[in-house]
This record gives structure tokens, C-alpha cells and sequence, in this order.
């Protein structure tokens, strides 16, 4: 039924591949029988295998067995969600804070209970996919603006007059490994609730990729000093930094008591295993106890950025460990990608429609080592 679109889609090159590991994520994973440096994952702490992570998971698993067997509200949910909850919320620095099941979930579930008929959002044009979806099941109007510009949205924030109106942007950017404005964000939504008694402004963040990197682990608003505000909803996942499973919305008591209400990917799904929620426990755990390895995660990506700018390449303006590599064209990514595989490193090309310019998604981890990084510029070095 599908075979001719496929066909147009191998002509291209654009077909998607999956690559099972037979080996656990990390700095090193098992393909097909080959060893491979990994700089494909976004566990940015190595914590996927952290022992206390996994202890966490085994030991809620021994004891309150594997399923949930329900939604939150139905009972599936267990004290570890409630403990997770409480721990992600004085994390974030909020009243409050609720578990999705993952970053997907969250935005889809979230933004269409915050943005209802009448309002309207405003999304950064490089948001990710689950926000673009999100927006899409909103029933409120949706306007784009240029990826961080400033100027722009408050443009286009001026010519609205409506009741409620959404900023919405990832921290950092997926593909791109930039960071959003937030002060500037953050200011010019002040400005803009100032002197209203209810602040009709909402900024609601998507810290993915910011959570457990940016502000010592704590996220974006740590990173900028920015105070979470009632008006703030931080979403972030437990499925990056964090190396575990899951996502959450943190915010003010009565937004989350609104999202558990409302959000229909909350309501309607099963809950998370209770050791995934052990597992995201442990993880913030580890965060808190040790410091160095965000060090040691911002010291690698230094490394490696030195290297591979020094070998004349252009990272496209990334300011974090995601560190794409612009190719040019599809088949260019393609063959770096590969050429990078048969030298025994993982590095996936990245091409449209999922980005619109073709690129290598290089991702450096605290788990990497001097020798890995070099081994990555030696073989960038085509
Ligand atoms: C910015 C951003 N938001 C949300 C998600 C979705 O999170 P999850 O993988 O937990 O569904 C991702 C995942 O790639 C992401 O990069």
C-alpha cells in the first residue's frame, strides 16, 4: 500500500533505520557484533547505568513487582510516584509537580490543557516535534516565531489581544544544542504582565535537554538565575540526563492540580512502572551527591568542541554537548556518518524532515573518555 512513497523516500535517502544495541547504552555499545564509541545518546550523565540507578530500579522491582497496571488515577501509581513528585519539585525549585510518562506524553497532554480556544501560543520555530503536536491538538491559535528572536515575538506579542497568551520554548534546542533567550523571554513576559492583576502571560519551558546539564543539574531558570514564577511551567523528562524513563510538569500547586485534571495524556494512559520512578529517584539523587560529574560532562564537551572546530567544521552555533556537525547535503551526512561507523564510532546523520539542515547529532557524555573524544577528531579527520 505504501510501497511507492517508500521507494520515493529510498530515492532520496531519506529512509529511517533502527540499529538494535545487544548491549546496554553508554559510551560503548554492541551493534550487529561491532564495537562502537557511542555519540548518539542524550544520557548526558551515564547514568543509564549508574549502580545506584540500577540498584533503585531492582529493588523496587523485587518488591513491588514490574506493571502498574493503571492509570495514576485508577490506582496504578504507587508511593514512588508521589516521592518522585515531591523530589522533582524541590529539584525544580516549584510548589508542585506531576509524572508523565514521557517528554512526548507530557507535551501533547499539557500544552492543550494550558492553551485552550481563545488563546495563543507562541512557539519558537526549532521547538521539538512534541511540542509542534501539542500545539497542534490546542485549540488555541498558534503563531511561530524566528528561532530566538526576541524582536520577533514581541512583535508579534503586540498585535494579539487576547486573553491568555503562551510562550513556548525548549531550553535547548534538540538538534541544534543552543540555548533559548530565557531572560530576555522571561523580561519581556514580566514587562508584559506588569501591572495586571492577573498576569495573563504563561512560559511554559520544555527543559529536556536542560535538566541534569544546565544550572549544576538543575536546569535552564537555575542556569539563568531565573526565580520559578507561578506563571512558569517547567516540563522536562527523567529520559535524558537523567538516564531513566518518564517526563514531568513542574509549576504552581494549582497549574499541576489543573494538568491532573485536564491533561488527557495524564488521564488516560497507564502509569509508569514503579522502578522507572525508583530509577529517575536515584538519578537526582546522584546529581545532588556528585558534582563532578556534570564537571566532567562539561569538560568532555569542551574537549571535544576544541577538536572538531579545530578541524574546520561548523558546530551551528551549539552551546552545549550536543554538538551538531552541518554536512551541506543528505548525502554528505550520510557518508561522514558511515565513514564515522567503519571507524568504529556511532554518530547518526540527522536529515530533513526531521531537521532542515542535513547534520551529524554528535552528543559528548560524562561517560567518555579522553582517549574516546580523540578517537572521534581522529576520525573526523577524513
Ligand atoms: C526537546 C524535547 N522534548 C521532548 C522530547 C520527548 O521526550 P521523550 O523522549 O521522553 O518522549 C524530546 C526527545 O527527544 C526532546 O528532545
Amino acid at each position: 500500500m505504501f510501497s511507492e512513497s517508500l521507494i520515493r523516500l529510498k530515492e532520496k535517502n531519506l529512509m529511517r533505520e533502527i540499529k538494535n544495541r545487544n548491549s546496554p547504552q553508554g559510551s560503548r555499545i554492541l551493534i550487529d557484533g561491532e564495537n562502537y564509541i557511542n555519540f548518539s545518546s542524550n544520557d548526558y550523565l551515564g547514568l543509564a547505568n549508574h549502580p545506584h540507578v540500577i540498584e533503585s530500579a531492582q529493588k523496587v522491582i523485587a518488591t513491588f513487582g514490574f506493571g502498574s497496571g493503571a492509570s495514576r488515577l485508577l490506582c496504578g501509581g504507587s508511593i514512588l510516584h508521589d516521592e518522585l513528585e515531591k523530589k522533582t519539585a524541590e529539584f525544580k525549585g516549584t510548589e508542585s509537580a506531576l509524572i508523565f510518562n514521557s517528554g512526548y506524553s507530557a507535551n501533547t497532554g499539557i500544552i492543550p490543557a494550558i492553551a485552550d480556544e481563545g488563546d495563543v501560543i507562541f512557539s519558537d520555530e526549532l521547538n521539538h516535534a512534541s511540542i509542534v503536536d501539542g500545539c497542534r491538538l490546542s485549540k488555541a491559535k498558534k503563531i511561530i516565531y524566528r528561532h530566538k528572536d526576541i524582536g520577533h515575538l514581541s512583535e508579534l506579542i503586540k498585535k494579539e489581544n487576547t486573553a491568555r497568551k503562551i510562550v513556548i520554548t525548549d531550553s535547548v534546542f534538540s538538534m541544534d544544542g543552543d540555548i533559548a533567550p530565557l531572560k530576555e523571554i522571561y523580561d519581556l513576559c514580566v514587562t508584559l504582565n506588569y501591572s495586571l492583576s492577573t498576569p495573563n502571560f504563561l512560559l511554559y519551558i520544555d527543559d529536556a535537554h536542560g535538566t541534569g546539564v544546565l544550572g549544576s543539574g538543575k536546569g535552564a531558570l537555575a542556569h539563568f538565575g531565573i526565580k520559578p514564577e507561578p506563571w512558569i511551567i517547567q516540563m522536562g523528562t527523567f529520559s535524558k540526563a537523567l538516564g531513566s524513563f518518564g517526563a514531568f510538569a513542574a509549576g504552581s500547586k494549582s497549574t499541576i492540580e489543573w494538568l491532573l485534571n485536564t491533561a488527557r495524556s495524564f488521564i488516560f494512559s497507564t502509569a509508569l512502572p514503579s522502578c522507572a520512578a525508583a530509577a529517575s529517584i536515584a538519578a537526582l539523587e546522584v546529581i545532588e551527591r556528585e558534582p563532578d560529574i556534570l564537571n566532567k560532562l562539561w569538560s568532555n564537551r569542551e574537549q571535544a568542541v576544541h577538536g572538531i572546530i579545530k578541524l574546520g567544521y561548523d558546530i551551528m552555533g551549539s552551546e552545549t554537548p550536543i554538538t551538531p556537525v552541518r554536512t551541506g547535503t543528505v548525502e554528505e551526512a550520510l557518508r561522514i556518518s558511515r565513514h564515522l561507523m567503519k571507524n568504529g564510532i556511532f554518530a547518526p546523520a540527522i536529515r530533513p524532515p526531521s531537521v532542515k539542515e542535513p547534520r551529524i547529532r554528535i552528543t559528548v557524555t560524562a561517560a567518555h573518555t579522553a582517549e574516546d573524544i580523540e578517537s572521534l577528531i581522529k576520525a573526523l579527520s577524513l
